[in-house]
């Protein structure tokens, strides 16, 4: 492992907005992230395969009244969000080091909003891995409200279209879907969701530079 990597993971340990959690302890927050670590009310949204977490930030930025959580096994990456939401002081936002894999040991029944799924590994050989199969979906289920959304972006023609495949097969309810996201933005959009497009990841500028066309869709399970 790289000296400014080992640098990171050590300097994270004392961040009070990153969690590593370990298999074998039961994650003291799950079911209590508002009362114990927000002190709020308010809605708690995740964004799963953060990466950098500066889409994270960037939401929890925008919008003071809500809860953002960031997860990723990638520590590294993660520690320049985190860095960055600790410098600015931000209350709205925390980190969640490991695989989304076991996002339901963090989380309880119905305490998640929305789930953010932001360019997302393809993984053309392996479905079952994509963050949008069944077996990932129905961990979401399990943590998400009954009125819970799903958002996806990606530049990744596999991974929508199977995506789009699986809303309809499944019986999912499509809010929102189009392949060229800032080509046509739908008319029908919500403002809200609309309002937060200028906020981008990181790969989403790098695919974008390279002219990429970035797809976005909106759903909720059933
Ligand atoms: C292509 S990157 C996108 C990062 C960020 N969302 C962005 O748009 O800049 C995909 C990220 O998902 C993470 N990831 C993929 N599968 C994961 C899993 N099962 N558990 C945790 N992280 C995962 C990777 O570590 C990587 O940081």
């Amino acid at each position: 492992m790289g000296k400014d990597k080992l640098r990171r993971f050590e300097l994270m340990k004392d961040f009070a907005n990153v969690f590593q959690p370990t298999i074998s302890e039961p994650f003291p927050l799950k079911g209590k992230w508002r009362q114990e670590y927000f002190k709020n009310d308010n809605p708690i949204i995740l964004e799963l395969g953060c990466g950098k977490g500066e889409y994270s930030v960037g939401l929890a930025n925008h919008f003071p009244n809500k809860n953002f959580i960031g997860v990723d096994i990638k520590g590294a990456r993660m520690f320049i969000g985190a860095k960055e939401a600790l410098a600015n002081k931000m209350d709205n936002v925390a980190f969640i080091r490991s695989k989304i894999d076991f996002i339901c040991d963090y989380f309880d029944n119905n305490e998640v909003d929305e789930i953010w799924l932001t360019f997302s590994d393809p993984q053309p050989k392996k479905p079952r891995k994509r963050l949008s199969s069944p077996i990932f979906i129905e961990r979401y289920r399990a943590i998400l409200k009954r009125e819970g959304i799903i958002h996806m972006k990606t530049d990744s023609d596999i991974l929508f279209e199977y995506t789009e495949e699986q809303i309809h097969e499944q019986n999912y309810t499509c809010l929102e879907l189009t392949w060229d996201l800032y080509g046509s933005l739908p008319e029908t959009i919500d403002p809200q969701t609309r309002e937060i497009f200028h906020i981008k990841t990181h790969y989403e500028k790098l695919f974008t530079a390279k002219g990429s066309v970035i797809k976005y869709c909106k759903f909720k399970l059933n």
